[in-house]
């Protein structure tokens, strides 16, 4: 993973004041959530206020906004924390399509998982993702998921059906950058 963007790039928990017309109009875009249950909703900041504030009551869900020389630029999420298996789930978004490439969603995955195996005691972190959607199986890969299961034909895509391929990746196999 190239760090060139380390410095520039910040995670930091999301409060309400973080919902914006940005964040919006990334969750209608229907490329950024062409591999997302969210494509198929119209979101207003009404609707994501109410997301928001559903998160923060969460006990068991972390979200993270991902910052880009201090702007929001997308989201990283910590769900499904199981306290007793140690395990969750992590999800992504980059919502600025001008910085896809750059590795920085890599980084701020990083900066998430640094999170959950130091800070929550997670001893596993999983992410479930269409096998089309190249660019996320790279950010997995580039953080050392190794690929660890294949759902075959679950998701519907466009006229087609396609796999859900599970990464996982355990504590002692993570390298904070
Ligand atoms: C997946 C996503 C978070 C990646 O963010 P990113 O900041 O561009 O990620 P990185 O730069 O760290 O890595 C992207 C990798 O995909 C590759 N890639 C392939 N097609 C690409 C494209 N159209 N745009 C950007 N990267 C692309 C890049 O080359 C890079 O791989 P490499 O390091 O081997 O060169 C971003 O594309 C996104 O938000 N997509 C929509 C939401 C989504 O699919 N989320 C994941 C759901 S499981």
């Amino acid at each position: 993973m190239k760090k060139t963007y380390l410095k520039q790039t910040k995670i930091r928990k999301i409060k309400i004041i973080d919902v914006s017309i940005d964040w919006v109009n990334w969750l209608n875009d229907k490329q950024i959530v062409q591999f997302s249950k969210q494509k198929n909703n119209r979101h207003t900041l009404s609707s994501q206020k109410k997301f928001v504030k559903k998160k923060l009551e969460d006990k068991n869900s972390v979200l993270y906004g991902i910052f880009f020389e201090d702007n929001h630029i997308g989201l990283v999420e910590l769900d499904l924390i199981d306290k007793f298996n140690k395990n969750c789930e992590i999800s992504y978004f980059i919502g600025e399509k001008n910085l896809w490439g750059k590795d920085i969603a890599s980084i701020a995955i990083n900066m998430a998982l640094n999170e959950a195996f130091n800070k929550l005691g997670i001893l596993k972190v999983y992410a479930g993702v269409y096998s089309n959607n190249y660019p996320s199986h790279r950010v997995l890969l580039k953080n050392n998921f190794k690929k660890e299961g294949d759902l075959k034909n679950f998701y519907k895509y466009n006229n087609n059906r396609v796999s859900k391929i599970f990464f996982g990746l355990d504590k002692k196999n993570y390298k904070k950058i």
